[in-house]
């Protein structure tokens, strides 16, 4: 995939967490003239514009992708909107769940003529930092052209990966879309246990994130296999083999995470159509 700079020019639909997370970045990384649709912004630096509906766009601009990041659940009347106005663009879809075919669908029935090309990603609120993780597909149909678009822009704000098939794109929603998540819960439940041991909540809140912090750099930085990394903090008889032995049991962390992951998917596919 060939990287663009600066980065292409787009049409964002929907700056809340997510896409408000990518703009962040994008601005940051450099992005060409864009427009923003945000019914709550009120500015944007030069040469960029925010807009409050999809009408208010300028006639004459033409963006390279134009990324839809509002809910699943009010995807369509957006959809049916881009579809009168930009039937042969591409897209660039951040939500869980809805299949290309669906969001295709949804702009034919609009505008019969419209055949957007849609590119499906997941990518995560780190994106805000530049450390975001993003998955991608692209249909057959897409050229090379979109899908650098594409890759640079979320290559802007973190790391990509591509997955083969459509379906997968519901396990990286699963693992590092909802993943963050996953992270801050465990730093609420460390913070929550360092007071239950004792410790001032300053001081326990500094510990749980410094340490997430640090392992999150060692995950990052080192080729060493997690389990490695594990073993390496685990002496035989110590007290981290102690806390391990109750996380590690079989129908603890293991189990609670494989169905926890599961229903996550479940949930993704429920919101296909
Ligand atoms: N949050 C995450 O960590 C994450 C991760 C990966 C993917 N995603 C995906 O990202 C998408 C957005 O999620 P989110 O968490 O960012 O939700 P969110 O914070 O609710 O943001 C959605 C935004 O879309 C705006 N919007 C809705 N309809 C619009 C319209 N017709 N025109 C312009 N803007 C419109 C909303 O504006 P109003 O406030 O004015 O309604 C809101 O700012 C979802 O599809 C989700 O699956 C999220």
């Amino acid at each position: 995939m060939t990287e663009l700079s600066p980065l292409p020019s787009i049409l964002l639909v929907g700056c809340g967490k997510m896409g408000g997370a990518m703009l962040e970045g994008w601005l940051r990384a450099g992005l060409a003239p864009s427009i923003i649709i945000d019914r709550h912004k009120t500015d944007l630096p030069a040469p960029h514009q925010v807009v409050r509906s999809i009408q208010d766009v300028p006639a004459n601009f033409a963006p390279d992708v134009i990324i839809v990041a509002v809910k699943p659940q009010k995807a369509n009347p957006v959809l049916a909107e881009l579809a009168q106005r930009f039937g042969q663009a591409t897209l660039l879809s951040v939500m869980a769940g809805r299949t290309i075919a669906s969001l295709h669908a949804t702009c034919v029935q609009a505008n019969a003529q419209a055949n957007p090309v849609i590119i499906r990603s997941m990518p995560n609120t780190p994106c805000a930092l530049g450390a975001g993780m993003s998955g991608l597909y692209a249909p057959p149909n897409a050229t090379a052209a979109q899908k650098a678009h594409c890759n640079a822009l979320l290559k802007a704000v973190g790391e990509t990966v591509w997955v083969e098939e459509e379906g997968l794109i519901d396990s990286v929603a699963a693992i590092s879309g909802s993943g963050p998540a996953y992270v801050f819960l465990l730093a609420e439940l460390l913070e929550k246990a360092g007071v239950e041991q004792g410790l001032p909540a300053d001081i326990a809140r500094k510990l749980a994130r410094g340490t997430l912090y640090g392992a999150g750099c060692m995950l990052h930085t080192l080729p060493t296999d997690a389990d490695e990394l594990r073993r390496n903090v685990t002496s035989p008889g110590g007290t981290t083999a102690e806390a391990l032995k109750v996380m590690m049991a079989p129908q603890a962390w293991p189990a609670t995470t494989s169905t926890a992951i599961a229903a996550a998917v479940h949930r993704a596919r429920e919101l296909a159509s």
